[in-house]
């Protein structure tokens, strides 16, 4: 990671966020924060979040040391000299990322990648009349991006496919899990998934079978707990003896009048079926079903394990 250098423009939740991830990586970090009594805090806040993942054993330096790689700067033109990468953390406003990244791309040198961490807004709708949009991208983390890894990278159809490969070298590096979204679509794949629960769930209360409490129950003593482990295709690969296809014979009608009572008719087709198989199967071969089953039941395990030593989850239970 040596000579890398990161601007992060907006010290928010998001932006000092980042900080943490660069930081924790050994990586210096200038961070824009516009806001005088917010950038006041921003310092505070990093070492803060640091030392709490240093208290839970999951850093090994002096928080200080680590804290002290992010400068904090009160200009955007100061921010971005000599940097390697731009990470926009600016508030979820069309407007606002439309004129940002209109003076970041007259400011910063033309082949450092510019990266939004917009949740919603595609890089197609706030940089594609700019000189340099070849080198601006979506890369969205979830909160906190140092303890939930995965980032979104998603490319406009500008995007140059080498600026896109930097950012993924680059997020792999501090230890994200990056993933490459093949084309830009609304919540792009971390909201599509979190609005179909959340859409359900809206649903399940609205009609009465279930109360809020029992909703965030079901996930998070069931399906969450699992989700830790494994993802949903995962899941029905190693619940049901036979994969992936057999749990769609046995399932996937149910599943479609489900889908069709909300509105929705998308039936996974055999062709469909046979596809997402395809591509579990080369992670995951059948014949080594039994033993990738032991594997969860252990991963689980642990889990719990860790979940009774923090002591920390009894008391939410209980809250
Ligand atoms: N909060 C989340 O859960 C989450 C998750 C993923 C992505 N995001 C995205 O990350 C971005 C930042 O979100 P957040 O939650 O950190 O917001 P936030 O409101 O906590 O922080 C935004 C910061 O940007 C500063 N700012 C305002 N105008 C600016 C400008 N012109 N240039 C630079 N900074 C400016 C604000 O003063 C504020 O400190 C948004 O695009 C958001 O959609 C948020």
């Amino acid at each position: 990671m040596s000579g890398q250098r990161i601007a992060v423009v907006g010290g928010g939740s998001i932006g000092v966020g980042w900080a943490v991830v660069f930081n924790r990586a050994g990586i210096e970090t200038a961070l824009y924060e516009p806001d005088a009594e917010r950038r006041k805090d921003v310092p505070a806040d990093l070492e803060r979040r640091l030392r709490r993942l240093a208290l839970g054993g999951v850093l090994n330096e002096d928080p200080a040391v680590v804290a002290r790689r992010t400068r904090t700067v009160e200009s955007l033109e100061e921010t971005v000299v000599d940097v390697t990468h731009v990470q926009e953390c600016a508030p979820e406003s069309l407007e606002l990322k439309r004129e940002l990244f209109r003076r970041l791309d007259a400011l910063v040198a033309p082949d450092v990648p510019l990266a939004s961490s917009s949740s919603a807004l595609v890089a197609s709708a706030f940089a594609s009349e700019l000189p340099g949009r070849q080198r601006c991208l979506v890369a969205h983390p979830s909160n906190p991006p140092y303890l939930l890894p995965v980032v979104e990278l998603v490319p406009a159809p500008f995007t140059d496919a080498e600026v896109v490969e930097r950012a993924r070298t680059l997020f792999a590096a501090v230890g994200m899990s990056p993933v490459l979204v093949q084309r830009e679509l609304e919540g792009f794949v971390f909201n599509r998934l979190q609005g179909a629960l959340l859409r359900e769930a809206y649903c399940l209360v609205r009609d009465g079978i279930a109360s809020v409490d029992d909703v965030d129950r079901v996930v998070r003593d069931g399906l969450g707990r699992r989700w830790a482990a494994i993802g949903p295709f995962e899941t029905a690969e190693l619940n049901t003896r036979g994969g992936i296809e057999a749990h769609a014979e046995l399932l996937g009608p149910a599943y479609a009048r489900m889908g069709a009572e909300r509105g929705q008719h998308d039936p996974w087709t055999p062709e469909l079926v046979a596809r997402v198989a395809g591509e579990l199967h080369e992670r995951l071969p059948p014949e080594r079903w039994e033993e990738r089953v032991s594997w969860r039941d252990e991963a689980l395990i642990a889990l719990e394990r860790a979940r009774k030593e923090s002591g920390l989850f009894e008391a939410t239970a209980a809250a």
